[in-house]
């Protein structure tokens, strides 16, 4: 069987230490452990006095009931991981097999396709339309749908779009899940990065009964460095995937969930704190967009860091890529990492000067093109 490498993971793991700016993570800019911990010498007495055992496998009590909360499920329903990335591959591990039939949504981040794909899986895609605002083609979804499906991805709100589903479309996904028996699996890492409105896009948990909601403390809460993210599911999949756990990580680690812990009682504190940084980047990179002089548009998000942005240049977006690495010393997330060409997934929930330099160089080369 051919194997699927996770192009966008390879691209990065490369070359993101290697370049003057950064803008293909997927965050903010991340929270300082100082930061985290705020001006409590009681917390920092206690970390400092934490021992650093295995911890207990699957979370400690309270970070469980932390996330249950965040989800408005019970502590059983949780598995604690080593960040969402382990929550996928356990999901699709305990979930799909060879033959089976998988469903994701596209653009989208690649990693259930890949694993799916690498699993001996058929994979089928259903679009956002960037022609209608990057909102899902619902027809397509249910002509996509078969008997035989056992699993349907989505993300939610998306990366790199940063569409959030109303409603009424996560309805209709759960419809064309149920009228088969599918499973839904809801990738939940950027809930609590809205752009627009202070409302934290709501948790699909409970509103279906074969049903995976993944989240971690990545995104919205600027701490991808701790590696800790999380599944909720019924309990017999919490089951499954936690011997799959023990198999791939055993646990993340005792000083993670500590933190972990410490995030979730301060979760406001650290959403307004990302939420600024989204908002005000996101407004110079339209700015910096508006003066491309047609060379570059966007569709604006509605959550995340990120803008998927298109340019107007009959290029791959392998090249674009390569080159503003290459030449401009910035790494971008290329289209075709999302599965959809023409485009550049830029990051821009970082500090001013940071950003502004690196859209700076990327004018400079994108110039060079159009010369
Ligand atoms: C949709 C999505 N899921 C999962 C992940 C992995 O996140 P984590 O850092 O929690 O492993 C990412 C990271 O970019 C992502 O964009």
């Amino acid at each position: 069987m051919t194997f699927t490498p996770f192009a966008l993971e390879e691209w990065q793991s490369r070359y993101e230490h290697s370049v003057d700016y950064n803008l293909a993570d997927s965050g903010c800019h991340p929270v300082a452990l100082g930061e985290l911990l705020g001006d409590d010498p009681a917390a920092v007495r206690q970390m400092l006095e934490t021992e650093l055992h295995y911890p207990p496998v699957g979370g400690t009590d309270a970070l469980r009931a932390l996330i249950a909360d965040w989800h408005g499920a019970a502590s059983d329903n949780v598995l604690v991981t080593v960040g969402a990335a382990e929550a996928n591959a356990i999901t699709v591990s305990s979930l799909v097999e060879a033959g089976d039939h998988v469903v994701v949504m596209e653009p989208g981040y690649r990693q259930v396709r890949g694993l799916a794909l690498n699993a001996g899986a058929e994979v089928d895609a259903f679009p956002l339309d960037p022609d209608n605002g990057w909102r899902p083609d619902l027809a397509a979804l249910d002509s996509v749908v078969r008997p035989d499906t056992k699993l349907i991805a989505i993300t939610n709100p998306n990366n790199p779009v940063g569409t959030i589903l109303t409603p009424d479309e996560l309805d209709a996904v759960v419809a064309a899940a149920a009228r088969v028996g599918a499973w839904v699996l809801a990738d939940e890492v950027y809930r609590g990065t809205e752009r627009l409105t202070d409302e934290i896009t709501p948790s699909l948990c409970s509103r279906y009964d074969k049903l995976v909601c993944v989240g971690s403390l990545s995104k919205a809460f600027g701490l991808p460095g701790l590696r800790l993210g999380w599944l909720v599911a019924p309990p017999a999949l919490v089951e499954a995937a936690w011997r799959r756990h023990e198999y791939a990580t055993i646990a993340t680690s005792m000083l993670s969930m500590h933190l972990a812990e410490i995030a979730l009682e301060s979760k406001d504190r650290l959403l307004t704190r990302n939420r600024g940084l989204i908002r005000d980047g996101y407004t110079r990179l339209a700015q910096w967009v508006a003066e491309s002089n047609g060379l570059l548009s966007v569709v604006p998000p509605e959550a995340t860091a990120l803008a998927f942005v298109r340019y107007h240049l009959p290029l791959t977006s392998a090249e674009v890529a390569d080159t503003l690495r290459t030449q401009a010393g910035v790494l971008v997330g290329a289209g075709h990492h999302f599965g959809v060409e023409h485009h550049l997934r830029i990051t821009h929930g970082l500090q001013p000067d940071y950003l502004n330099a690196a859209l700076t160089n990327i004018t400079k080369v994108l110039q060079t093109y159009q010369a």
